[in-house]
């Protein structure tokens, strides 16, 4: 935040302070904040940095308790703060791992980061030896104390600020948002990206001058090809700012929302750009242009609105967040499918759709709850596009260095379109050729940025950590993409149609799932204290499944297993007894006897079904169960009695008192050539399935299999829940929404967080 308006400092910390607490939705584990304190009009000034683990408000709370030594209340005409919350990598959360980071005992230069630096290992044992002491666990240190460095070196020739912030970036490896201030550029700050999201908000009172900032390069390319340019000099550069505008507040921000209620002015900046502001003036600067840089930066006009970041009445954002999803649907087919002509129009691909037809195959690739839309959606694009059709999770595709073709159309589903891997997964195959389709819910994302094409889902802001309505916007999309993709197959017309009509329909479907949010608390009551549940489904609910299992396990630190009905009898049936809760999909499909099948088995197998079907069918599929229902219930309720017994480890009905000093252990097999690697780390893993069977004893520690030398590195109650019907390849949309309610239940009961479940974050912004 840089501020240029007459302000007590008070207020200046307030807009910081609110500012991480707009972003707090991101996950976070520590908070910190930086700011200027001036003693005179030569503005001799040190840096004062406060930072604390926790909440925001815990930091707050601790700025306060700072008031004495530091007036608050002095007026100031132009200041300087930045403040970060952080999710921690590298290091513990801890104050002293918080951010920003600082330089020296002197504190003469703070920096935030995001990201990661990969290189910080050579950096940090080259200042070590250089007599800089490292007083945190840190990557960003060391980009604090290498500015030092430098600065130092430099002395003699007054480098400037941001001269000085280049030269440090350019030794730097990795991915990275940073922002700097320093006691020997009062009022200045300098930020740069690359690989990391930043935007500047620009507030002023009268209207801007200019709708662009100039970009401003030190070398272009033009001029290293040799052709004629004017190269412009840093004086120049300077003079080419955007000018001093009075009365004019900037914010750097990793995100829009946590400053979109100050401003709806917007720079997105580019790989990187590196933006000042240097007495009251913003000026952005490149090293090199590259080829096809553009050579202004535009000044966007959010359309976000600050109701949509706030939780109104509801007790959480995931719980707004689910109950919008009848509105969210709607807002991602509007404008795109016409239901009186029954055609489907993506505006963002369209000027594509002639390549993307003639394509090799399609790849979809993503991160989580966006990996599992294009699982929910595979099958129905298969049939509509005729294609092969690939999903993969982009770290596993990376890892395999999957190869990747010209004639591939590849799509990167993120609901934040900032995922790391995911766009690196987009780097990869722009550098092979493919073409890049983005389908993301943040406008201005990296991954909206840098694609060919795509479609914004706009399922409106999305706070809580863990995405319910991006995921059947998302579905929505991939369905309407194949909608598209088959509208001249007159084979495929009636199937279409009924699509586009199950489409029409799924709104007030929606809202009729949502009216079963009570009977859904009353099963996450019973389910509460449950150690696991397994969620089972196959065809088009198979997606549906993985991602409810990873909703339980997300918010409820339960374990949760999505399983794939047609795998029940290769491994999971293991699992289901008399104790073990089985949530499964039983809808009417080409899948629907195979599922009856699985669900027999488990019935076979006294487990608990619990069955999420179509309307009408709770009856039928519980009734050979409700024969058994009495033999059942006895052993039900001698399992509630005896649950010692059940859950018991030594089989003797004693429950283990030495849970909390185990262990954590680590086994470590040989290093071999990495494709025969799965040979020997699946051998402790079957050893240590036997001995468990044994023991029965597991208490969730954290067991690492590794290799040599690397040890450092390391369900009774008869349930079912009706939904509507519609058709089966939205029918998905239609079941998800009971596991996203069941999940907020469940957490909420058993007192978790729902918006920010621990260890989590909305953006992984690293790898
Ligand atoms: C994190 C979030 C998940 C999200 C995943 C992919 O793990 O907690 O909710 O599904 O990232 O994020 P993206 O923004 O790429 O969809």
């Amino acid at each position: 935040l840089n501020y240029q308006i007459v302000a007590s400092r008070q207020e200046i910390l307030d807009k910081l302070v609110n500012g991480l607490k707009r972003l707090e939705y991101r996950g976070y584990d520590s908070a910190g904040i930086a700011f200027q304190e001036c003693f005179n009009e030569d503005c001799d000034c040190f840096i004062k940095i406060i930072k604390q683990t926790g909440k925001v408000a815990a930091l707050e709370q601790l700025v306060s308790e700072n008031k004495d030594s530091v007036d608050f209340s002095k007026e100031l005409d132009i200041h300087v703060g930045i403040a970060h919350t952080r999710w921690a990598t590298h290091g513990e959360p801890s104050p002293t791992n918080a951010h920003p980071h600082r330089s020296d005992p002197h504190n003469e230069f703070a920096i935030v980061h995001n990201g990661i630096i990969t290189n910080y290992k050579d950096i940090k044992s080259f200042l070590s030896q250089k007599g800089h002491k490292f007083e945190t666990e840190t990557d960003t240190e060391v980009v604090a104390k290498l500015l030092k460095h430098l600065f130092d070196a430099h002395k003699d020739q007054k480098i400037k600020f941001r001269e000085l912030v280049e030269l440090t970036v350019a030794q730097l490896e990795g991915a990275f948002a940073i922002a700097v201030i320093s006691k020997h550029y009062p009022g200045d700050i300098v930020a740069t990206r690359r690989g990391s999201p930043l935007l500047i908000g620009v507030k002023s009172k009268n209207k801007l001058s200019t709708d662009h900032i100039p970009v401003m390069f030190s070398k272009d390319h033009r001029g290293v090809l040799g052709a004629s340019t004017s190269r412009r000099t840093d004086e120049e550069t300077e003079y080419h700012s955007a000018g001093p505008e009075k009365e004019i507040e900037y914010f750097f921000a990793s995100d829009a929302s946590a400053i979109i209620e100050h401003t709806d002015q917007v720079i997105y900046l580019e790989e990187n750009d590196v933006a000042t502001v240097h007495e009251g003036s913003l000026n952005i600067h490149q090293a090199t242009r590259s080829l096809n840089e553009s050579t202004s930066r535009e000044i966007i006009t959010l359309k976000m609105a600050i109701e949509e970041i706030m939780k109104g009445s509801f007790n959480s954002f995931m719980q707004k967040e689910i109950f919008e999803q009848p509105e969210s649907v709607v807002n991602t087919m509007r404008g795109r499918v016409n239901f009186d002509t029954k055609t489907v129009v993506l505006g963002g691909i369209k000027e594509h759709m002639c390549e993307i037809r003639r394509c090799r195959r399609l790849l979809f690739i993503a991160c989580g709850t966006s990996f599992h839309s294009a699982i929910a959606t595979r099958q129905l694009l298969e049939e509509l596009t005729e294609l092969p059709v690939m999903v993969e999770l982009a770290s596993d595709f990376l890892d395999r260095t999957t190869p990747v073709f010209r004639d591939d159309v590849c799509f990167f589903i993120s609901q934040s379109g900032e995922t790391a891997d995911t766009l690196n997964a987009l780097h990869y195959c722009k550098q092979r050729g493919a073409l890049i389709v983005g389908i993301t819910n943040v406008v201005g994302s990296s991954i909206s940025r840098e694609s060919n094409c795509g479609v914004h889902i706009n399922a409106g802001p999305e706070i809580g950590v863990a995405s319910t309505k991006a995921y059947t916007s998302q579905f929505i999309a991939l369905v309407m993409f194949g909608l598209m993709m088959s509208e001249d197959r007159i084979s495929l017309q009636p199937r279409r149609l009924e699509i586009i009509q199950g489409l029409k329909e799924l709104p007030e479907k929606i809202k009729k799932v949502l009216t079963m949010d009570d009977q859904i608390l009353q099963l996450a009551k019973e389910l509460h204290q449950e150690k696991s549940l397994l969620v089972m489904g196959r065809g088009y609910n198979y997606a549906t499944c993985l991602e409810g299992a990873l909703k339980i396990k997300e918010l409820t630190y339960m374990h949760s297993e999505g399983i794939l009905a047609g795998e029940l009898k290769h491994g999971p049936l293991a699992l289901v007894d008399e104790a073990m809760p089985v949530l499964m999909v039983c809808t009417r499909d080409n899948v629907f006897s195979k599922c009856e099948n699985a669900l027999q088995q488990v019935k076979a197998r006294h487990g608990i079904p619990i069955i999420i079907c179509n309307e009408g069918d709770g009856e039928l599929l519980t009734a050979d169960c409700n024969q058994n229902l009495s033999k059942q219930k006895n052993q039900a309720n001698c399992a509630a009695s005896d649950t010692i017994v059940v859950n018991c480890h030594d089989g003797k009905g004693t429950k283990p008192q030495h849970k909390h000093n185990r262990l954590s252990l680590s086994f470590e097999v040989p290093q071999i050539i990495d494709c025969l690697q799965g040979i020997l780390t699946i051998i402790p893993m079957q050893l240590l399935s036997m001995h468990i069977a044994e023991l029965k004893e597991l208490d969730g520690r954290p067991i690492i299999i590794c290799n040599e030398d690397d040890a450092d590195t390391q369900k009774l109650a008869y349930k079912f829940v009706e939904v509507p019907r519609t058709v089966d390849s939205l029918q998905g949309i239609v079941a998800v929404i009971p596991m996203q309610l069941l999940s907020y239940h469940i957490a909420v009961l058993r007192g978790y967080d729902v918006d920010c479940p621990r260890n989590l974050a909305k953006s992984v912004t690293v790898e």
